[in-house]
């Protein structure tokens, strides 16, 4: 179960030198704020996913450095490096010594990445709602990250050419092809994914609140076949020359939280919001396993001070099969415990 042996950083973010050995089932970061744990767990998660979750290289190239670097050591012996350099710009990944300038699909690996703002999703906005659902079904579905950035691609040039004053329908039909072919996809294996995820969330929830509530998560967008969604595409167009924007499609979808039949956002307490995303969480483990056939590294950012004793119980239970790295400012309460064992 342990998949990730060692990390070593140069000049990563506040990392001057920074090396960690990590081959064990649970690896406890502790340091006070501001010292770069986040950082370590940003380094691994651009090891196994390709990039980082929320900066550019460019951002994490520690002040006053040419270069960065990151290496990360897997037990079955593959070895991961990230090289960053400015002046001049240049990327790349080295894996076994085979060098590429994005990391190859085939080497991407599962992570469960548990941040403290994920406690905030269900009341969150809905393109970061968009943005960490995405992200899961990339991870879940790799033909869905294929087809996201192709749909991405063709929205960009529908947009682009929306804001041209001569646009005429016909010189954007092209690209509601496009749109609806590859939204029509997206929006198949957002319901489809959605499904299993509600097979599994009333009694995951259940489990952790231990009472009878029951919720799940609602698709907010119209489920419409290709030819539908391309006839909407043509009906908007004058709407949308107005608008700049094309407001139908894949992109403008949402998630809505449901718990006890009502929207879970302004109907669900603090504390049961905070159970229905920690049951998400094990359903994403769950999920991903099944899905890739491979154990997710589950990466944990300083989330136990978000979570009262039962849930931090409830963490360490239902991802005790997993490799965990966990940041904390202190010592958890449920950690002391389960150390001292
Ligand atoms: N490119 C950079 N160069 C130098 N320092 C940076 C860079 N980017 C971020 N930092 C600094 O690195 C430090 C580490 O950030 P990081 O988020 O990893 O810390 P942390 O230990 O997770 O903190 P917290 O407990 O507050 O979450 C911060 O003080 C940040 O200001
Ligand atoms: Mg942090």
């Amino acid at each position: 179960m342990n998949i990730i042996r060692k990390i070593s950083l140069k000049n990563f973010r506040c990392h001057d030198e920074f090396a960690l050995d990590c081959n064990r089932v649970t690896t406890l970061i502790i340091g006070e704020n501001g010292s770069g744990k986040t950082s370590v767990l940003e380094a691994i998660y651009m090891a196994l996913r390709g990039k980082s979750f929320k900066a550019t290289d460019k951002e994490i190239l520690r002040q006053e450095e040419e270069f960065f670097r990151a290496e990360v050591e897997l037990n079955d012996g593959r070895k991961i490096i990230i090289r960053y350099s400015e002046n001049p710009l240049r990327k790349e990944f080295e894996i076994d010594g085979k060098k590429t300038t994005r990391l190859p699909k085939k080497y991407h690996y599962p992570v469960v990445l548990f941040e403290p703002n994920n406690i905030y999703l269900i009341e969150s906005s809905p393109s970061r709602r968009r943005d960490y659902f995405d992200e899961l079904f990339r991870q879940i579905d790799l033909n869905y990250s294929t087809n996201l950035s192709r749909y991405n691609k063709a929205l960009k040039q529908r947009n682009d050419l929306l804001k041209r004053e001569d646009i005429r329908a016909e010189d954007i039909f092209s690209w509601n092809i496009l749109c609806a072919q590859y939204g029509v996809e997206l929006k198949q294996t957002r319901l489809k994914v959605l499904k299993k995820i509600n097979e599994l969330m009333t009694s995951n929830y259940q489990s952790i609140a231990n009472n009878k509530d029951e919720c799940y998560i609602e698709y907010l967008g119209e489920n419409v076949d290709e030819n539908e969604y391309l006839a909407r595409l043509s009906q908007n167009f004058e709407r949308d020359k107005i608008l700049g924007y094309t407001s139908f499609g894949a992109h403008r979808d949402d998630y809505g939280f449901v718990f006890n039949g009502k929207n879970a956002d302004g109907s669900a307490s603090r504390g049961e919001m905070r159970s229905i995303i920690l049951a998400l969480k094990f359903i994403e483990a769950e999920i991903l396993e099944k899905e890739t056939g491979k154990q997710p590294v589950v990466l944990l950012d300083d989330i136990f001070s978000e979570l009262d004793e039962t849930r931090q119980k409830h963490l360490i239970h239902n991802f005790k099969n997993y490799q965990k790295i966990i940041t904390s400012t202190n010592v958890p309460a449920e950690m002391q415990v389960n150390m001292s064992l």
